[in-house]
């Protein structure tokens, strides 16, 4: 294990968590099943958080664009979301997980959004972040940042990086993209910068905890340049 100062080590790893739809078609299932899989593949994921020596997974688990799908598909995902936090909540607070929330959230349905400013009360003083993208647009997040940046006088990044929605996280390190699609989605597309990326083909409902541990192991293998030599 190393240092805090240990470049191998990753501090921040996202996960643009794809193919639920896929594994449902695969067994003939309903698309709704892949997503209630998709969910306990986070929840295995999170009860896994403390031995990754993690400080912030952030999971890509509404874009912007999903309001484009099904009303029933889109009423499935928040019918998930409201249970999964009713249900793992106290976990959170039991395993000192921070849940943290970016995207336009605020304007989702207004009992999510009381459901999670109390899910955010209740986990402030965790250790290990849990950062959820919901009704996340990364282009939409760079616009709001820089219009902020823009009326407080001065745009740089450093002023535009202040304002993003992850400004209190540590840097993205790496970005990993389940079930074999190459692209970024419009997630993090800031906080991308200099990450790694690791596309891999499992579908997200067959994600395990081994599959994140390999993929921190090859991330310390990897050298990273930042642009330089
Ligand atoms: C992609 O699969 C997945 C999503 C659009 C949503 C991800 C959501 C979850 C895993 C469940 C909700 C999360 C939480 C934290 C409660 P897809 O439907 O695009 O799959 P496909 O490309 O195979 O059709």
């Amino acid at each position: 294990m190393g240092s805090a100062l240990d470049q191998s080590r990753a501090r921040h790893v996202a996960i643009i968590m794809d193919g639920n739809g896929r594994w449902a078609k695969k067994r003939g299932l309903p698309r709704a099943v892949g997503h209630q899989r998709g969910v306990e593949a986070v929840r295995r994921l999170v009860r896994s958080l403390e031995g990754t020596g993690l400080e912030c997974l952030t999971l890509y688990a509404f874009s912007s664009e999903n309001w484009k799908r099904s009303e029933d598909e889109v009423d499935d995902l928040m019918n998930l979301m409201r249970r999964f936090i009713k249900s793992d909540l106290p976990e959170f607070v039991a395993n000192n997980v921070k849940l943290k929330i970016i995207g336009d959230w605020q304007s989702l349905a207004p009992d999510i959004v009381a459901m999670l400013e109390d899910a955010l009360a209740q986990t402030a003083n965790g250790r290990q972040t849990l950062a959820v993208a919901l009704n996340y647009g990364g282009q939409h997040e760079i616009a709001r940042a820089a219009a902020k940046a823009a009326a407080s006088g001065e745009v740089t990044i450093e002023t535009i990086a202040a304002q993003l929605d992850t400004h209190d996280l540590p840097p993205l390190d790496l970005l990993i993209r389940t079930s074999g699609e190459i692209r970024l989605s419009n997630f993090l597309l800031w906080q991308a910068a200099y990450a790694e990326m690791l596309f891999v083909d499992t579908l997200w409902p067959d994600f395990e905890p081994a599959h994140l541990t390999q993929a921190l192991n090859d991330f310390a293998r990897r050298e990273r340049r930042y642009g330089g030599r």
